[in-house]
């Protein structure tokens, strides 16, 4: 699916995320008209001066009427809210790699490993609460084999705040059995022995959360379950080339396999 990337407040409302993301939003506002005359004034401004007027735009465009992708999934909740699910249906896979995530993230540029602008594959599955437990555990037992048999890794599992909750602004583990977020951390040999791990992706059950959220059931009457996993690609990038580094000859053959030969770059004078 291609998931929206521009939220509107509606979706953060559901998902929880109106409840703190706020400091690290980027925020989207449209122009209070598209009436070439009323920008007038901007267009000429910056033709003369040669400098984008910022203040002058800040009075010509509207209250951010929401933000850009900041989790990814809660964009595809619209989709189901409201519906009932036909048994068959279920479990619901779903991948969306179509865009960027955004975040603005305090600390500032640290170079690929934290970035303001992000790609994620976002993997989402619906289903009985067995159906998405069974389904995590298939998914860990999938990353274990990407992480030690085509990456070869040094990397680790750790139980922490579901992600949900964090993003609203709370600690401490779920309440409901089961529920709660795995990250895969990887040391990154440049930070040194006792350097933190970068989390390069994560996987969560988010129990009935997001089906409650967007008023979503099962034709049996069963409860509804969710979960997701999020997969940074700069992340998994900056972790495969801390430990490998930049020299494809040094890669794991596994996956020099699959990637085969690396084109030639562009060469700078
Ligand atoms: N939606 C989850 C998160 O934001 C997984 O990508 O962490
Ligand atoms: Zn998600």
């Amino acid at each position: 699916m291609i998931f929206p990337k521009l939220v509107p407040w509606d979706v953060w409302k559901h998902s929880g995320h109106a409840k703190g993301v706020y400091p690290e939003i980027y925020y989207v506002c449209p122009p209070k008209t598209r009436d070439p005359a009323f920008w007038e004034e901007v267009i000429d401004n910056y033709k003369v001066t040669l400098e984008v007027p910022i203040d002058l735009i800040a009075e010509k465009i509207d209250k951010p009427l929401g933000g850009m992708c900041y989790a990814q999934c809660p964009s595809f909740w619209p989709f189901m809210q409201g519906k009932t699910v036909s048994d068959e249906s279920f479990p619901v896979k779903v991948f969306d790699r179509s865009g960027t995530s955004h975040r603005y993230e305090s600390g500032g540029i640290h170079g690929m490993e934290r970035v303001d602008e992000f790609h994620r594959i976002e993997l989402l599955f619906i289903g009985t609460q067995e159906q998405v437990l069974e389904h995590s555990k298939q998914m860990q037992e999938c990353y274990k084999h990407v992480f030690n048999d085509i990456l070869d890794l040094e990397w680790r599992m750790a139980w922490v705040t579901p992600w949900f909750m964090a993003q609203e602004g709370l600690t401490g583990l779920a309440g409901q059995t089961g529920v709660g977020t795995i990250d895969f951390e990887a040391p990154l040999p440049y930070r040194g022995k006792d350097g933190e791990w970068l989390e390069f992706q994560n996987l969560s059950v988010n129990g009935d959360k997001y089906p409650k959220g967007f008023n979503v059931k099962l034709q049996s009457g069963k409860d509804v379950w969710s979960g997701c996993s999020g997969i940074g690609l700069e992340r998994w990038a900056s972790t495969f080339f801390a430990q490998k580094g930049f020299e494809p000859n040094d890669w794991p053959d596994a996956f020099r396999e699959k990637v085969g030969e690396m084109p030639k770059g562009i060469k700078f004078m």
